[in-house]
């Protein structure tokens, strides 16, 4: 069933889970995602990034979504734009069904942010379309921005962390949804050099400034170190691989009011080991459905682990019941 994330956030804020929003770029991403959540009975967001939009060619990408919310009529679905950084995007994303859109300004000067993020809310609102916004820097892909490696930012990560006092501000001028905040994650597989601990201390600020506000953990994988040995062990080159403590994400979702929590690296990490395994243990294989079959199956043991750690297993019926509840019409081009 497809909705926006409002009657998942509504419920996740204070019902002790989170929604995962796992990243598609292919047809088996998608359908080992989709199977995970229909068996587990959890909602969940599909979350399409600008890079997931040309690999896949996106016309391809909305008929095989499509045919995931057709397959599984009882598991609730968003669709949600991953990191969209012009308001031109959003448009197109608005225009291709996406239920929800991300709107990443957080690497902009910040009244930069705020026109961008507003504008995004007004062209996204009109349509019935909810927003996520950024604001703080996390790691990974957007510390190239200000030219850092993962130790300095390590080291300086304080200052890159959401300010609690701005993000009332900016929530106040915007009108967002929903908000990523920076709290120590960082995208990738490499996302710690030494601890790896979440800024819980900042959370707490956020909520209370913004009391509630459904906040976004971007950089949420955990780096499963039994795939990074089996990766390694087949022939991949993944040194000093780290995630963040599943233990902790379980904490933001269930203490919290972390009610998103952004995953891609583990899929990826899922599928790549078992290709390997299957390329290294037979390499008379050639036929991809012997190789693409077993990644697909991979991911949903995966999908399963984290709908579980979230504790978002076993609340779809719910969380269908609440859509219906709050009789939203459902964003433009699906009226
Ligand atoms: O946040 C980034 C996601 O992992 C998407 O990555 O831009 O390579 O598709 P991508
Ligand atoms: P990971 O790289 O930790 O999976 O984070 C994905 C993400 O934040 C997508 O927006
Ligand atoms: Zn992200």
């Amino acid at each position: 069933m497809l909705m926006t994330t409002k009657p998942m956030f509504d419920l996740a804020y204070d019902g002790g889970f989170g929604i995962g929003a796992f990243n598609v770029n292919n047809m088996e991403i998608a359908q080992a995602v989709v199977e995970a959540c229909a068996a587990e009975k959890s909602p969940v967001i599909l979350q399409i990034s600008k890079g997931a939009r040309a690999y896949a060619n996106i016309r391809f990408l909305r008929k095989i979504i499509d045919a995931c919310v057709e397959e599984y009529p009882d598991v609730p679905i968003a669709i949600h734009c991953d990191h969209g950084d012009t308001v031109d995007l959003i448009r197109a994303c608005i225009a291709d069904g996406y239920t929800s859109v991300m709107i990443d300004g957080s690497h902009h000067p910040y009244e930069q942010n705020i026109s961008l993020s507003a504008e995004a809310v007004k062209v996204s609102h009109d349509a019935g379309v909810v927003v996520e916004a950024e604001l703080g820097m996390l790691g990974g892909i957007e510390e190239d921005v200000v030219g850092l490696d993962a130790a300095e930012y390590e080291k300086n990560v304080e200052q890159f962390l959401t300010d609690p006092q701005q993000a009332k501000d900016f929530v106040e001028r915007t009108g967002i949804d929903s908000l990523a905040v920076a709290i120590g994650t960082s995208h990738g597989a490499f996302k710690f050099v030494h601890e790896a601990k979440l800024a819980f201390d900042r959370i707490e600020q956020i909520m209370k400034l913004c009391p509630g506000l459904p906040l976004v953990m971007h950089g949420s994988s955990s780096v499963p170190e039994e795939f990074v040995n089996l990766v390694n062990k087949y022939g991949g080159k993944m040194p000093n691989a780290k995630g963040v403590p599943e233990d902790q994400i379980a904490d933001a979702v269930r203490k919290y009011g972390v009610c998103k929590v952004n995953i891609d690296t583990d899929l990826r990490l899922a599928m790549t080991a078992k290709i390997r395994e299957v390329f290294s243990t037979k390499p008379e294989e050639f036929d991809p459905r012997k190789y693409l079959g077993p990644a697909r199956d991979a991911i949903v043991v995966m999908v399963k682990r984290k709908l579980k750690m979230l504790n978002s297993a076993g609340k779809a019926d719910q969380v269908a019941a609440h859509w219906k509840k709050l009789g939203q019409p459902m964003p433009n081009q699906y009226r």
